[in-house]
């Protein structure tokens, strides 16, 4: 079978067999002219959207702010995102440096010491909460879930406005409940930091090459079952 220059550079890569669609760069990773990482496609076993395959978590930010209109985009996306009952339980908290540095500094205070190191010149950071009750009272199964999918919009929308959005575990939520005095069934799941995509060269020298590093998944057959559990699809 005669395969094409990129797609044989993808076979090569890991031994496997990539999906190269036709016409797109097999390269990994996409710098610009000011050596910013902007897209780092998913080597994708069969083809997908670029913007879910392009999507990725950078960790190399500047300090440029995020326009209002970007922000409003972004959180619009994650406001039509689909949820059990449309019961939209998230609600987001927006912490822009160029807006109120004082609440910024609290939300930053919270993630723990490796995430506050490559955040420093993040300009914004976004904490993803839920409501965790329903309107009866009961609990929400489905609030993470719904919260998780909002998430995942905006991170999305911001991959497509070019902006790097890297969501986070790694901070306090018990230091952020206090600092935000968080409704008792209000729960905090994640922050997001949002931003423009800076120079990766300016990363510590491990990170630098994390970054560089091709993404990995678990493979298709580990993640799918066929009618059972662990039947192969
Ligand atoms: C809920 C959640 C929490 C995460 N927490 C952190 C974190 O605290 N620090 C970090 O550097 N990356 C964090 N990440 C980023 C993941 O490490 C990243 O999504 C994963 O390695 C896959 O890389 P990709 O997003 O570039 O495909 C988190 C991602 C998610 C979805």
């Amino acid at each position: 079978m005669k395969q094409s220059a990129s797609v044989l550079a993808h076979a090569l890569f890991e031994g496997r067999l990539f999906y190269v669609a036709p016409g797109s760069c097999p390269s990994i990773m996409n710098f610009d002219r000011e050596k910013r990482m902007t897209n780092k496609p998913a080597p994708t076993a069969v083809a997908i959207h670029d913007l879910i395959a392009g999507r990725w978590s950078p960790r190399a930010y500047s300090s440029k702010p995020v326009s209002r209109e970007h922000l409003q985009s972004v959180l619009e996306a994650a406001r039509w995102a689909p949820s059990s009952y449309n019961a939209q339980p998230w609600r987001f908290l927006v912490f822009d440096r160029s807006v109120d540095e004082v609440s910024f500094k609290q939300a930053f205070a919270t993630l723990v010491p490796f995430n506050q190191g490559w955040n420093a010149p993040a300009p914004v950071l976004i904490a993803v909460t839920t409501h965790t009750l329903t309107n009866k009272g009961d609990v929400n199964r489905c609030a993470a879930y719904d919260a998780g999918a909002a998430a995942m919009s905006l991170v999305l929308q911001a991959h497509a406005l070019g902006l790097a959005a890297h969501q986070m575990s790694g901070f306090d939520p018990n230091a952020f409940r206090t600092a935000f005095k968080l409704p008792s069934d209000v729960e905090v799941i994640a922050i997001i930091s949002l931003g423009h995509y800076g120079d990766v060269e300016k990363l510590d020298p491990v990170l630098r090459e994390r970054e560089k590093s091709v993404r990995q998944r678990l493979p298709l057959a580990d993640i799918a079952y066929g009618g059972g559990w662990k039947a192969a699809f």
